[in-house]
């Protein structure tokens, strides 16, 4: 009987500690994996040929190099293609892109999903 109280008390400041510690790593891992998992990686893939995941790839790299600087990076999935058009145009002297820049970013945020509306 006083066993038992001395053993509880004894091991759950402990048991709180790891499961605040536990806590702490899946939130941490969470956060991760949303933000990466919502800036898609273009990989190889037998959709894509070597070209089109050349351009996908350094359109990304870009577009996180160049965009990011002023405010979050949106989501590709967030505008349709001729949304994404008007925003990279708009944002393109802010940016300092050169045309071909834009054309990459704009390949990238436009090539995810061809199901979304224009
Ligand atoms: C020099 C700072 C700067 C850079 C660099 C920049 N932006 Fe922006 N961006 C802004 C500001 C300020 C706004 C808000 C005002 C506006 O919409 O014009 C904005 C707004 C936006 C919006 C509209 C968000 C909304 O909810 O309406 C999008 C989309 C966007 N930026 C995309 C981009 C992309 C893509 C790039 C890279 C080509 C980029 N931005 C680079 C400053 C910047």
């Amino acid at each position: 009987m006083n066993l038992k109280k001395f053993n509880s008390d004894y091991s759950s400041p402990m048991l709180s500690k790891r499961k605040k510690q536990i806590g702490l790593v899946m939130l941490l891992a969470g956060f991760i994996f949303a933000c990466s998992s919502s800036l898609y990686v273009p990989k190889e893939s037998t959709l894509y040929k070597k070209e089109v995941l050349n351009a996908l790839q350094k359109g990304r790299a870009i577009y996180i190099k160049k965009c990011g600087g002023c405010h979050t990076l949106y989501i590709p999935e967030k505008y349709g293609t001729s949304q994404w058009r008007l925003q990279t145009e708009r944002m393109a002297p802010k940016a300092k892109l050169t045309d071909q820049e834009k054309e990459l970013i704009l390949g990238y945020l436009t090539k995810n999903d061809s199901s979304k509306p224009n």
